[in-house]
């Protein structure tokens, strides 16, 4: 089981979900890796101190040199939990695959090699739909779509879904959508309504019944690099990630 958590909107809450979802997941006693593809690397940070560190999946994309086993570190805190780091060279992996004729296969490759040590494997994503994002949809088995409780927040699913197609139809047939999740929900405000039936209207049956509210203590946990579930285990957000953790799992 491959999840790549996708949406080229910045900010809508990728990296938070991939990051207490692979928690919860690691929770249930599964083997999980967390692969961050973001050259910001928040993920990795999240769980890591990614200045220690020499390589990152960079290396592994851009020139195979160093396998995908060789970055992979234990998460500090979560037992379960193994993180791929990130690291800014990735932003300029691009330019260096332009014109590579496996350019869109490379993490596809690199994780058919480490694919049987892990349960489950969750793929952190940048905000673009460029070769990085393409990479992460040619590897999945699935893709989970964060979309923030927001007014403009359908802008771009037509590019994102579009994209999907695309890669189903060649090279990589066997991808499904497997849910659609609302982020930075905020209940109190009547817009909010609105908005959740407009997502409702386009995902339909893929909308997770979970929805992620805004929680202060979610935007703190990263920075003491926790999950959600040691950060503040009776938040809200510990609750509503767990719980989309199951929803997951039931669909899988
Ligand atoms: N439910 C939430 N409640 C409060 N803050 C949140 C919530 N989810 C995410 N945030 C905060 O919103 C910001 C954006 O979230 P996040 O980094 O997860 O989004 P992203 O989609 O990964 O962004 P990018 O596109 O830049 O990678 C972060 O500061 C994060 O801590
Ligand atoms: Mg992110």
């Amino acid at each position: 089981m491959i999840l790549a958590i996708a949406n080229q909107k910045g900010g809508v809450g990728k990296t938070t979900t991939a990051i207490n979802l692979a928690a919860a997941l690691a929770s249930k006693g599964l083997r999980t890796l967390l692969v961050d593809l973001d050259p910001q690397a928040n993920s990795s940070m999240s769980f890591l101190d990614i200045h220690a560190l020499t390589h990152s999946i960079y290396d592994v994309l851009a020139d195979g040199s160093i396998p995908l086993a060789d970055i992979i570190r234990l998460a500090e805190k979560v037992p379960n939990l193994a993180i791929a780091p990130s690291s800014i060279a990735l932003a300029k992996i691009e330019s260096k695959l332009l014109g590579e004729i496996d350019s869109h296969f490379r993490l596809k490759d690199a994780l058919d090699r480490v694919q049987a040590d892990y349960d489950f494997v969750v793929l952190d994503t940048p905000p673009t739909l460029g070769i990085i994002t393409v990479n992460a949809l040619v590897a999945s088995s699935h893709v989970l779509i964060p979309i923030q409780s927001s007014y403009f927040a359908l802008e771009g699913t037509d590019d994102l879904l579009e994209t999907i197609d695309k890669i189903k139809q060649r090279a990589n047939p066997a991808l499904q959508i497997l849910g659609a999740v609302i982020t930075l929900h905020d209940k109190r405000t009547l817009l909010s309504r609105d908005i959740v039936d407009q997502i409702q209207r386009v995902f339909g049956e893929k909308l997770f019944e979970t929805m992620i509210t805004k929680s202060v203590r979610l935007e703190e946990s990263p920075a003491y690099k926790e999950s959600i579930f040691t950060f503040a285990p009776r938040s809200s957000g510990a609750y509503e990630y767990y719980k989309l953790s199951e929803e997951v799992l039931s669909r899988v």
